[in-house]
């Protein structure tokens, strides 16, 4: 008798769990992020086929691209939208523009592309200069201008949200301490919440195991980050749930902070995730091997029926978008900003993935190990990339020495770093020099790919170069 009591439970939870998701585009297919910062990356065409090859289920671009929509009408790919930044004071204040931007960018494609979410702003709360905070509070307004536009034209398939990322937390850990920013909690955060709960959408969050692990790549466990079986579990002192791996504890996070504001049951979406397959010398960690791992144990864990959820949500799916298709070769900042991708553009998977999940670990290839889980300890200078153009380099030297602060001194003529007298030598020195003054200031030895971090002391004869020491 019990036991029948029972299994009717598990039928009626199965039950209105389908009923809660069959009108929403749910599913547990691994999406992909197709980003589009590179000059070196296939045509539209050939990306789409790509994503057919890897039998992606849904497609997320940063803008509304009209040769992607179209190119992908038709096919079975579910579709994430993006209006821009700086499209989003505009929309917010006026209803006319929102009607005209689902007019230019939905309905000429809408349904036989399938749209499914258009999003609106990308990760806006990260950014904080006076005018930004004026984005914050556009943001909602937009939204909801969106939604009105696509319901004057009766589509209810498509939902309307935001992805936003962890900074938009003031405490993550332990899980349940999960609580919003101060600044964001109550204008923004609960009318977007409102917004989402009344609207069946979801709460889209770009969240990077990675990043939280490379804070302090010596204390956190490489292990839990990758979901790996030999990770030490870790409980929450106040709820006792057990966390057998990061990303399951800043999902989470989220959901207790949610919960504080009231909402218990909006639904979250992983709108980018992902692993660096490369990245510069001062960033552990970042190799094929672990974005190989993370990869195929996120897509493991994301596929699998039924679905696992997290600890604080069991058993519901939470769709995910991996970060990212291609290696993107023009994005600024540390090197891992270059290397997120499944695929070089020109040379194809950077390693095997399957994104159905099915394939089991014994069957992929050996991945080469990693070299870089230990962060380096030593000094690092910053020199001239190998093949670079003597034209480029010289407007790169000349920002370089144009930031002050003594940066060139030691090149002026007379000075230990005169001799040699070349574009190349000089801007080898300005480089490290730049670096070494600017890292703690964000500076990076990127130079638009012009430079490259090296352990080997270029000094020469009397010529010292500054370093950054680790
Ligand atoms: C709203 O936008 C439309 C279209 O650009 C424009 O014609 C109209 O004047 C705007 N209304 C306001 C109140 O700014
Ligand atoms: C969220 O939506 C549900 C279902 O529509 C509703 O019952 C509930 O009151 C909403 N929650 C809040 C906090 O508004
Ligand atoms: C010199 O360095 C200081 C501190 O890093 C910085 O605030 C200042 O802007 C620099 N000067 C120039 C001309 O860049």
């Amino acid at each position: 008798m019990e036991k029948h009591i029972v299994t009717e439970l598990g039928f009626l939870t199965l039950f209105f769990s389908f009923l809660a998701f069959s009108n929403a585009a749910i599913s547990n297919k691994i999406g992909i992020n197709y980003g589009r910062l590179g000059n070196n990356l296939p045509s539209p065409y050939q990306s789409i086929e790509l994503i057919k090859t890897i039998k992606a289920g849904h497609l997320k671009i940063y803008d509304a691209n009209p040769e992607i929509l179209k190119l992908l009408s038709g096919t079975k790919i579910h579709v994430s939208i993006m209006v821009t930044n700086e499209q989003i004071s505009n929309i917010a204040s006026n209803q006319t523009q929102a009607n005209h931007w689902v007019r230019d960018n939905v309905l000429p494609y809408y349904p036989d592309t399938m749209i499914r979410f258009i999003l609106v702003g990308n990760e806006v709360l990260s950014y904080n200069s006076d005018q930004d905070r004026q984005m914050w509070f556009n943001l909602v307004p937009a939204i909801k201008r969106i939604k009105k536009s696509l319901q004057a034209h009766n589509i209810q398939n498509i939902k309307v949200g935001t992805p936003l990322a962890m900074d938009v937390m003031e405490t993550s850990f332990p899980p349940s301490n999960g609580r919003f920013r101060s600044d964001i909690s109550k204008q923004v955060m609960t009318p977007l919440l409102q917004f989402l709960n009344r609207t069946n959408s979801f709460f889209f969050l770009d969240v990077y195991p990675y990043i939280a692990w490379s804070q302090d790549p010596t204390s956190n466990d490489l292990d839990f980050t990758l979901f790996r079986n030999e990770a030490q579990t870790y409980s929450d002192p106040r709820t006792g749930l057990i966390y057998t791996n990061l990303l399951d504890q800043m999902l989470d996070s989220v959901i207790f902070a949610m919960s504080k504001l009231g909402y218990d049951n909006v639904m979250l979406v992983i709108s980018e995730t992902g692993w660096p397959n490369s990245g510069d010398i001062d960033q552990p960690g970042a190799n094929v091997f672990n974005a190989a791992t993370y990869n195929r144990n996120l897509v493991r864990k994301m596929t699998v029926e039924p679905p696992i959820g997290t600890p604080a949500r069991p058993g519901v799916v939470i769709p995910t978008f991996i970060f990212s298709l291609f290696d993107e070769n023009q994005k600024g900042g540390p090197g891992t900003e270059r290397h997120w991708g499944l695929l070089n553009p020109t040379e194809g998977p950077i390693y095997e993935l399957d994104l159905i999940g099915k394939r089991p670990e014994s069957d992929y290839l050996r991945l080469p190990k990693p070299v870089n889980n230990k962060p380096y300890r030593g000094k690092i200078w910053c020199v001239v990339a190998e093949g670079v153009s003597l034209t480029e380099l010289g407007a790169a030297l000349t920002f370089a020495c144009g930031q002050g602060n003594g940066t060139c001194d030691a090149l002026s003529p007379e000075k230990q770093c005169y001799e040699p007298l070349s574009v190349m030598a000089h801007a080898n020195y300005a480089f490290s020099s730049y670096w070494a003054k600017y890292r703690s200031a964000g500076a990076t030895c990127h130079f638009n790919g012009l430079a490259v971090q090296t352990t080997t002391d270029p000094s020469h004869g009397s010529c010292r170069f500054p370093s950054v020491s680790v």
